[in-house]
């Protein structure tokens, strides 16, 4: 048996990204002179912790993928797989193609739309996966938060245990694969992403500490903003020779 796989999803297209993509793949824009997605999956890589990378993507997006992988070097170092309707189907896709070509012990799922995990995270994760179960990547949450009533702020709400979520998120691939299964034969809509699946049968999912920097890009402001960090982490590195 393997021993970790990750899961690198690509599948969407990044509605609030459309008018920079003209439809296309929010994952293939550039990105400091790279598609958005190298910058992930070059760590991935680099950590050494994954018998297989797979890279979960459109149907359509397979030629233009695989020639931006072909000129960085990387296109020979993944599987690839078509992706689903929603981010869930495409995880499930990875899952299904995993369980066939040799299940691992541990995977790891990453959205390719957040180019900064590092190889901390990712250690991490998948040490946690294997104690606990299930790992995400989180943040505490800083903002104030209130409850709105009839268009007034009428109370705010204790934040001491609130995190937002972010990737990667690690899982014992036997324990995500069967509440998958579970899920497909009796949909919730409810349940928007993996950890919720196992939150739901009563499984604790393990922290794992986030930055604020593994931003996911979402709209061109975020593209912006991967830009100025990208930047600054060259200038950084350029410092240290
Ligand atoms: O759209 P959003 O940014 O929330 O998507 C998060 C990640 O999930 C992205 O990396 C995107 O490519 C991936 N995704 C996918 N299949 C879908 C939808 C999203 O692989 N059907």
């Amino acid at each position: 048996m393997s021993k970790n796989s990750a899961l690198l999803l690509a599948g969407g297209s990044g509605t609030r990204m459309a008018a920079a993509t003209g439809g296309g793949n929010k994952v293939l824009l550039d990105l400091g002179g790279e598609p958005v997605l190298c910058h992930s999956l070059r760590t991935l890589l680099g950590s050494r912790c994954f018998d297989r990378v797979v890279l979960v993507h459109r149907d359509e997006d397979r030629a233009r993928l695989e020639e931006r992988l072909d000129s960085g070097g990387l296109a020979g170092s993944v599987d690839w797989v078509v992706g689903g309707k929603e981010r869930f189907d495409s995880v499930h896709a990875g899952l299904e193609f995993l369980s066939k070509v040799g299940a691992p012990k541990n995977v790891l799922i990453h959205d390719s739309a957040r180019p900064f995990v590092t190889t901390a995270m990712i250690e991490e994760s998948l040490a946690k996966a294997a104690e606990f179960g299930a790992s995400t990547v989180a943040v505490p949450l800083s903002d104030t938060l209130k409850r709105e009533d009839g268009g007034f702020l009428v109370e705010t709400l204790p934040r001491k245990h609130l995190y937002r979520i972010q990737t990667p998120q690690a899982f014992d691939f036997q324990l995500l694969f069967a509440a998958h299964k579970r899920f497909r034969n009796a949909p919730d809509p409810m349940v928007t992403d993996d950890c919720m699946l196992l939150e739901k049968e009563g499984r604790g999912i393990a922290i794992v500490s986030g930055c604020e920097s593994n931003i996911k890009i979402t709209t061109p402001f975020d593209l912006k903003l991967a830009q100025a960090i990208l930047e600054e982490r060259r200038n950084a590195a350029g410092e240290e020779f």
